[in-house]
């Protein structure tokens, strides 16, 4: 290239040369020697590790070979999550460590990506205060993250763009509109179950999540594109599928087709073939009759649901944002209920939101006992700069919290274990894992996804159908008993 190296840009290094620019690097490499590595390490949600195995792809199409540390790797990948304070201290005190291991291999090239990488301050950060970091990539930028690496290998400069957008805006640069590709590369971590996107972005800004702002406005992949991919998963073996979006049940809008969820449901439900579906997440407020009336007619979608509730009391829904209250959530449950009467129902919570009074927290308590879910995920509120609930009077203690956060864990671990324990006896198909787990004893998921601890003998990454024989909080067991017929 002749121009000079303090001017190399990546977006001057399309793509597909980007690729072959590296290829060539890892290459001379293993001439001498020396087998090219790299290491992708993942934070955050389903969406983060699909994104992540994209990752895994592009650099196995560069000539690295994928390992699973960063002390051995020529190129690591951080693909971070931005969702709460803990995962973005998480992801850099990891980001910090990785300074000591390039001391040691300082020709180590170290890009962050994911949702924190995509905040403009986080991004200003990584350029400032991790002079071992060589660039940063947003959510919308995985593709071009060769073109990154060509860059620098090329001795261009460090390179953070997220760090030019402006701060606390709708971080959303024009790419995050643009049709993501749809050829990229996969490596997947499993042969058993694949995670498949079939949306981006969120258009709810509910008003404590930065996701809105760090993934973009909502995009719908095209139905005859998801279905292609999901029938090569299946007759590559793959038992479980699971469709992902940040709001999966909105899917469809701004298509030129006229299609919504229910409808791509029904259609992938149709591909032939021994698998079934789950999706993650759904929004309450677009639970249709339709989507319950599909999921009930089609024995390939799992019959499990998980519905984030976030709170139980309406002051609190309408300051999140989150455009249902507790009862039309409740009449969305009892219609899941009973068109499917087996459902495994669990949820997300958010303990502490600004203005959460006691009366409002017991709501939430109400709302536990009211449903019974089989299993929730709880957080306590974390405020995210740039949003509108970080801007309200937050005047909750931290102990006020945490006695809030354990009284809910009490009453819920007592409902799971009760849920649980109504298994005990049900005979239920269970999806293998891919190996037996640390103690030698293979493990697989139910219908619910629930973990299911299995005796008798079972191939990893298939269906077998077992006895459910005692039940733990987080922890089924069970026997594997003949099909039933
Ligand atoms: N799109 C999904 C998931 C988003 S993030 C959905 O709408 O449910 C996953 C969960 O993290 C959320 O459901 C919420 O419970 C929690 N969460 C998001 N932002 C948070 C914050 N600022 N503090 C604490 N928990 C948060
Ligand atoms: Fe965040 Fe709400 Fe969108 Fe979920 S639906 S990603 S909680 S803004
Ligand atoms: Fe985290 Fe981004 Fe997922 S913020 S939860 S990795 S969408």
């Amino acid at each position: 290239m002749n121009i000079p190296k303090n001017r190399i840009s990546p977006f001057d290094i399309d793509s597909a040369e980007a690729v072959s620019h590296v290829r060539e690097y890892t290459n001379s490499l293993r001439k001498s020697g020396h087998e090219p590595k790299a290491y992708v390490m993942t934070f955050g949600c389903q969406q983060n590790e699909a994104d992540s195995e994209k990752l895994a792809g592009l650099c196995s199409l560069m000539g690295y070979k994928i390992i699973d540390t960063a002390e051995e790797a020529d190129l690591v990948l951080v693909n971070t999550c931005a969702v709460r304070e803990h995962a973005e201290q998480r992801a850099l005190s990891h980001i910090g460590e990785l300074k000591f291991i390039k001391e040691k291999n300082p020709d180590m090239i170290i890009g962050v990506g994911g949702c924190m990488a995509s905040r403009q301050n986080r991004a200003e950060k990584l350029k400032v205060s991790f002079p071992h970091v060589d660039f940063s990539f947003s959510t919308a930028q995985i593709h071009l993250v060769p073109s990154f690496i060509a860059a620098r290998l090329a001795g261009g400069r460090r390179f953070f763009p997220a760090a030019n957008l402006p701060l606390h805006g709708d971080n959303t640069p024009d790419t995050y509109y643009a049709d993501f590709p749809e050829d990229l590369p996969v490596v997947r971590g499993s042969t058993s179950r694949a995670w498949v996107s079939i949306m981006y972005g969120c258009n709810n800004f509910c008003t404590y999540c930065i996701v809105p702002y760090v993934r973009g406005r909502e995009r719908s992949r095209r139905p005859a594109d998801i279905e292609a991919e999901v029938r090569r998963l299946v007759e590559r073996g793959y038992r479980e599928i699971t469709l992902l979006g940040q709001n999966v049940n909105s899917y469809g809008r701004g298509l030129d087709e006229n299609v919504d969820f229910p409808a791509l449901l029904e259609r992938l439900a149709k591909i032939d073939g021994e698998f079934r579906i789950r999706f993650t997440t759904s929004h309450p407020k677009d639970v249709s009759p339709d989507l319950i009336r599909v999921m009930a007619e089609n024995e390939k979608i799992a019959r499990q649901f998980h519905l984030p509730i976030q709170s139980g009391s309406d002051r609190i829904l309408h300051a999140m944002n989150r455009k249902y209250t507790a009862q039309s959530y409740f009449e969305k449950i009892d219609a899941l209920r009973a068109a499917m009467p087996d459902i495994t129902l669990t949820t997300d919570i958010i303990v502490g939101f600004p203005g959460e009074t006691e009366a409002d927290f017991e709501d939430t308590l109400t709302a536990l006992r009211r449903v019974r879910y089989d299993m929730i995920f709880s957080f306590i509120y974390s405020p995210r700069e740039g949003t509108p609930a970080a801007k309200m009077i937050d005047s909750l203690t931290r102990e006020e919290k945490t006695e809030r956060f354990a009284r809910l864990l009490e009453v819920q671990n007592a409902i799971t274990l009760e849920k649980n324990k109504a298994e005990i006896g049900w005979i239920e198909r269970v999806l293998t894992d891919d190996a037996p787990g640390e103690d030698g004893v293979m493990h697989g998921r139910n219908e619910g996804n629930k973990i299911v601890r299995l005796t008798g003998s079972a191939e990893p990454g298939q269906f077998v159908w077992a006895r459910i024989t005692d039940a733990e909080p987080y922890l089924l067991h069970g026997e594997i008993v003949p099909p039933p017929r």
